[in-house]
């Protein structure tokens, strides 16, 4: 038990500090963090995709599957990361996350899936102080793993976060993540750098950033803006661009067209038949990294050309020789 390597946080600041990959629930899964590592390197660690506190959930079964050591392991710190907001199911989680020898454990207070936020979890706590604090009264429990947070500004207003200060500030947290945009929002408008800055200003924990970093020069421009920041998580970037971890540590462009995209997905098609995955579903799973990773080609109408001719795809062995 605790044998698995930590991702320690607050040592470096601003533009050395540690890149981390995002949680994108089923897809950054343990086999696209194997080959995301392997192929293009670059990070410090990676959060996993959260597991739910409903243990008679479909996938809870699955997202436990996927963070067992022998299938995790990337070379990379993981930590795992549990959506809920009663205590009880999430010292249950946690208590599994332990038997398996890690050390860390994320809380998501961020998710905006309608579904997710109207029973209050996920972005949908944030208005209930009452309730984060129950939680956060749990994790003094000896033994506990270290417990950060990922969250967003708020539910409806960005000012909820910064309510929630005082109780993280008085709480004996790891480090928080911040994605500084409210649940309402969901994916639209940009990332609020005011908001960031406010909760900055404010905490006692080292924070790190979640959002919209999808460049080199993007990443550079908000280091400048706030070399406090402990760590940055990136998450869509790296969908399209799975160099861009390692461009932003070598401070150089890494070329990446669609001929490099195409050779990412033939790797990450390998790994996942590896594990037994079924070949319509991973068709599928092909098209949904392309479409991303068509953003981030350098020749993007040699993407967009690639990508009208795999849309069109209904077998897998259509794929497979494309890929050849
Ligand atoms: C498809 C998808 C799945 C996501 N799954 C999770 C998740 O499991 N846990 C979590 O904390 N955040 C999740 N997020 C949020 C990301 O981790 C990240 O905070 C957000 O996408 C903003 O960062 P980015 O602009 O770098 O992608 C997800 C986002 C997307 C688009």
């Amino acid at each position: 038990m605790g044998n698995l390597p930590a991702l320690r946080l607050g040592g470096q600041r601003g533009a050395a500090a540690p890149l981390i990959l995002a949680p994108l629930e089923g897809i950054t899964t343990s086999c696209y963090r194997r080959v995301l590592q392997r192929r293009c390197g670059g990070f410090d660690g990676a959060i996993a995709p959260f597991i739910g506190t409903i243990r008679r959930a479909r996938r809870y079964d699955y997202h436990l599957r996927d963070i067992l050591p022998e299938r995790a392991a990337s070379g990379l710190p993981l930590i795992p990361q549990v959506l809920g907001a009663d205590p009880e199911g999430i010292r249950f989680v946690a208590r599994a996350c332990a038997e398996l020898g890690y050390t860390q454990l994320n809380w998501n207070i961020g998710c905006p899936i309608p579904n997710i936020v109207r029973k209050r979890r996920g972005s949908g706590i944030l208005p209930h102080p009452g309730m984060v604090e129950r939680v956060l009264d749990e994790i003094r429990a000896p033994g506990f793993p270290a417990f950060s947070v990922k969250l967003r500004t708020g539910l409806e207003e960005s000012t909820e976060s910064l309510e929630l200060q005082s109780l993280f500030n008085s709480a004996g947290i790891d480090f928080l993540v911040l994605h500084p945009r409210t649940g309402r929002q969901m994916y639209t408008g940009s990332a609020d750098r005011n908001s960031y800055a406010a909760f900055l200003s404010g905490t006692r924990h080292p924070l790190v950033w979640s959002g919209d970093i999808v460049s080199r020069a993007q990443f550079t421009e908000l280091s400048a803006l706030f070399p406090e920041t402990a760590g940055w998580l990136l998450g869509r970037g790296v969908l399209m661009r799975p160099f861009l971890a390692r461009e932003i540590r070598e401070r150089r462009d890494i070329p990446f067209g669609p001929g490099e995209a195409l050779e990412f997905l033939a790797e990450l098609a390998g790994e996942y038949l590896g594990c037994g995955s079924d070949r319509l579903w991973l068709l599928s799973k092909m098209k949904q990294h392309f479409a991303y990773l068509r953003k981030g080609c350098d020749d993007r109408d040699g993407a967009e050309l690639l990508w009208r001719r795999m849309r069109t795809f209904r077998r897998w062995e259509q794929f497979a020789e494309l890929a050849a």
